[in-house]
């Protein structure tokens, strides 16, 4: 029995008649592009409260159920998630860690000052065995962004050894020494993080040769194991970066080449997170959809030099940002998440969906209490965000063949300026049930979208629906489910007259 299911993210609506919207989709009969899960990925930083009150709060926790110090309520809903990988430990601090620091006893280890993020003490408690063993209990491949800023080659050589070779070799044996006999076999590694920034204000020439050199010491021995070396690549829009990346680094020494992208109008003044203007929410969603210029520009120059598209797009940090809760320390990126942050996720996990045939892997930046968080916690209070349930509805194209969705849609229009109302996109997923997700931005207009299925019959249909009265709506550690996900019930079959 063929079944639809739609998901749509609302931005509000008025029931003061709708807005007409066409789209067709195709269904092909056999299918030639899978949405790759990987897209639905996840980044945690040693930033704020990210990892420590986060993920963390240590073995000795009485107070919060954890395992292994690793909080249970957390780890329970990123499962509910489907997680599939996560990457971590950052971010700019990714390029001053030095992972040796976290490993062994941990009364042992030594402090660091966490630099970038509020200058505050890190006494490395959380460490490679915490974050690889907690990727197990989360059941998520690890991705680990390795120190080329202020690391060395055989430093990165030496972390590789140390979490994937099963032999004996003295980073292996040390592995053992410190509690965990078999190797966790990671295949997702950045090489740096950032470098025409945090990274070390690099030019992309003189990165794409210390590109080359860490890449081929990190292949080496791993390569038919499917390692995956991930070259760190622009901010938005820096095509000059992808062109010199492109021709200078020969494809055998790149699986994966990462963008990042914020959704942020001006870096000077971010603006709230939930006292926003109309005029503030436009900006966002514009800088946002700006997503699917960026893979396409960046994507034209890669398919130049990679017409096979062997070398995956990697959004390894993407999401909305704006100034910190008032109160909270400027360094530790704690903000709200509303129904723009529901928008942000559904417009561009609909972007990322339609070009799955490039973009093979993505991380929302970030995962716990900083950023475009999916959870945030206040001690033993746990809350799940808009986004989070943007990304449970989305789960379900995970892995799924992507179908064709192209939609007609009604501008939504602010000022003299315009962006499209309803975004979409649409999978089968292999129990041959079709995915429908559709976002309306547009937070003053309800939407009827009229869909024409090609080449199919559907004999059920179903929906959920995720809107506001507001889009500065969001969920408090007192009413954690004002936003939430309902069954929809105002889709409707009708046949082809
Ligand atoms: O996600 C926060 C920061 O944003 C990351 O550390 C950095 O890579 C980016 O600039």
């Amino acid at each position: 029995m063929k079944k639809l299911l739609a998901s749509l993210v609302l931005a509000a609506c008025t029931l003061s008649g709708y807005a007409q919207n066409t789209g067709d989709l195709k269904v092909p009969t056999k299918p030639d592009r899978v949405i790759s899960r990987h897209i639905y990925g996840h980044f945690a930083e040693h930033l704020g409260r990210s990892i420590y009150g986060g993920f963390y709060v240590g073995e000795g926790n009485t107070k919060i159920p954890n395992t292994n110090g690793v909080r249970n309520d957390v780890v329970e809903a990123l499962k509910r998630l489907n997680i599939p990988n996560l990457r971590w430990p950052g971010g700019c601090f990714a390029d001053t860690y030095h992972w040796m620091h976290g490993i062994g006893a941990k009364e042992e280890r030594p402090t660091i000052v966490n630099a970038w993020w509020g200058g505050v003490t890190e006494d490395n408690s959380f460490g490679t065995h915490d974050f690889l063993n907690m990727c197990e209990l989360l059941g998520t491949k690890p991705y680990l962004a390795g120190n080329v800023g202020s690391g060395s080659v055989q430093e990165l050589m030496d972390w590789v050894q140390y979490v994937n070779f099963d032999g004996k070799s003295p980073m292996s044996n040390l592995r053992r020494k410190n509690g965990r006999s078999e190797p966790w076999e990671v295949l997702y590694w950045g090489v740096g993080n950032e470098p025409w920034g945090c990274g070390g204000n690099m030019t992309p020439e003189y990165y794409a040769d210390l590109y080359k050199q860490h890449a081929t010491y990190l292949g080496k021995g791993y390569l038919d194991k499917g390692i995956v070396r991930i070259a760190s690549g622009p901010a938005s829009d820096d095509y000059n970066w992808t062109e010199v990346l492109m021709k200078k680094i020969p494809l055998s020494l790149m699986e994966g080449y990462a963008l990042h992208h914020y959704a942020v109008t001006d870096w000077e003044n971010k603006g709230p997170s939930t006292t926003f203007s109309e005029q503030q929410y436009f900006g966002t969603m514009k800088r946002a959809l700006l997503m699917d210029e960026l893979i396409q520009k960046h994507g034209a120059i890669m398919d130049k030099y990679d017409p096979e598209k062997k070398v995956a797009l990697v959004v390894d940090e993407w999401g909305g940002w704006y100034e910190v809760e008032p109160g909270t320390n400027p360094g530790f990126l704690y903000q709200q998440n509303t129904m723009r942050d529901a928008m942000i996720a559904g417009t561009t996990l609909n972007i990322f969906n339609n070009h799955s045939d490039r973009v093979r892997m993505a991380n929302l930046a970030q995962t716990v209490n900083v950023l475009q968080a999916v959870i945030l916690t206040d001690e033993e209070k746990m809350i799940l965000t808009p986004t989070y349930h943007v990304m449970e509805m989305y789960k379900v194209h995970q892995d799924a063949n992507w179908l064709p969705l192209t939609i007609k849609s009604e501008a939504y229009t602010v000022g003299n300026e315009n962006l499209p109302a309803v975004s979409g996109s649409a999978s089968k997923d292999k129990n041959g049930l079709t995915h429908i997700s559709l976002t309306n931005i547009d937070p003053n207009q309800a939407q009827e979208i009229t869909i024409n299925i090609d080449g199919t019959k559907y004999k059920n249909l179903s929906g959920r629906v995720l809107t506001s009265k507001k889009l500065q709506d969001y969920n408090t550690f007192d009413k954690p489910n004002t936003i939430k996900p309902e069954n929809f019930k105002g889709a409707k079959r009708r046949a082809t007259p």
